[in-house]
């Protein structure tokens, strides 16, 4: 088992969403996998099918018992019909916003009690994923205190790279007092809309950290949105653009897990890697998106449709 903690304190990046794709992927892939939902928003226990469970992730923090996480642990809503496996789920409810706040006066310091909630689950299962809340504070560093690996959700957005980069320096500076734990797994960006900007952004990111920005980006879609709102996998949603959006969180799924084997055949060609450069908006007088750019919710936009996915 790899427990990966999926971050940034930036709100509204992608973090859920980007832990929901991975999760379907390795369901699909035949992995088992457990979703830990650490943000009192509970949009993860939602986007899995939970809408009410009887033991939520705030009351495992507050027992301070090893293995106490354990007794949480539900199975997924997701029904999945292709023979994917479904995520087992570590639900989260509103009442963990106050729990971060009892436990920031811990005196022995409560910075662990996620890793101590969390033995004993590895034999079960083949990985963890933890949906962090956008904060750098007691929650996320706990996550980082229980995980081997980060994963960093950003846009491609002005002021991205910086935001990138203190996040970089927390889990630097977690990994000191761990023995070299949790290590950065990989940058994914999200939301890349086929804009100027999207591109330009998306390049600093690039630039800024080489060694760690994954191909490909997750591209702006409807049906990624959708998925996350109907309580679906993303793998089991037949809409266009899914199929695409599929074929990006599989192949970040290969590259980040090694309990997913390597795609024996050619990475699947998405059609918009197939679109020559000159048709995009960056090459041409095309206008900037409008915003929430997806012209499955906006079929009429005609000529625009050629920019946007
Ligand atoms: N690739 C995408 N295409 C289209 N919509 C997306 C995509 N990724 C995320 N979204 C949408 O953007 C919004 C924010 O996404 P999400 O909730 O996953 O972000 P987050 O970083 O987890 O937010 P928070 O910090 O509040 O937890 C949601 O409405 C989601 O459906
Ligand atoms: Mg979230």
């Amino acid at each position: 088992m790899s427990v990966t903690a999926v971050v940034n304190q930036k709100g509204g990046v992608g973090k859920t969403t980007v832990a929901l794709g991975l999760a379907s992927a390795l369901g699909a892939a035949r992995r088992s996998v457990l979703v830990v939902d650490l943000d009192p928003q509970a949009n993860a226990t939602t986007g899995l099918g939970i809408f009410e469970a009887e033991r939520t992730i705030d009351t495992v923090l507050t027992e301070d018992r090893a293995g106490s996480a354990a007794d949480a642990v539900v199975p997924a809503g997701w029904a999945p019909d292709d023979g994917s496996v479904v995520p087992s789920v570590i639900p989260s409810s509103p009442a963990l916003a106050q729990v971060e706040h009892q436990l920031v006066s811990d005196v022995i310091g409560a910075q662990d009690r996620l890793a101590t909630a969390l033995e004993g689950l590895s034999g079960e299962f083949d990985e963890v994923i933890i949906d962090c809340p956008p904060s750098l504070g007691l929650l996320t560093v706990n996550a980082l205190f229980a995980a081997d690996r980060v994963v960093v959700v950003t846009e491609p957005a002005a002021w991205s790279s910086d935001g990138v980069a203190q996040i970089v320096r927390n889990v630097d500076r977690i990994a000191q007092r761990r023995g070299g734990r949790p290590e950065l797994a990989g940058i994914i960006v999200n939301r890349l809309a086929r804009t100027r900007d999207g591109s330009y952004w998306a390049g600093e990111l690039a630039e800024a950290h080489p060694e760690f920005v994954l191909e490909p980006p997750v591209r702006m879609r409807a049906a990624v949105a959708e998925a996350a709102a109907a309580a679906v996998p993303i793998h089991a949603l037949s809409r266009s653009g899914a199929d695409d959006a599929v074929a990006e969180f599989d192949s970040l799924t290969r590259q980040l897990f090694s309990s997913v084997p390597a795609a024996t055949t050619p990475e699947s060609t998405t059609p918009e890697s197939t679109v020559p450069e000159s048709t995009t908006p960056e090459s041409t007088t095309a206008p900037e998106p409008v915003p929430g750019n997806d012209t499955d919710r906006f079929p009429d936009l005609g000529s625009l449709r050629v920019g946007v996915l």
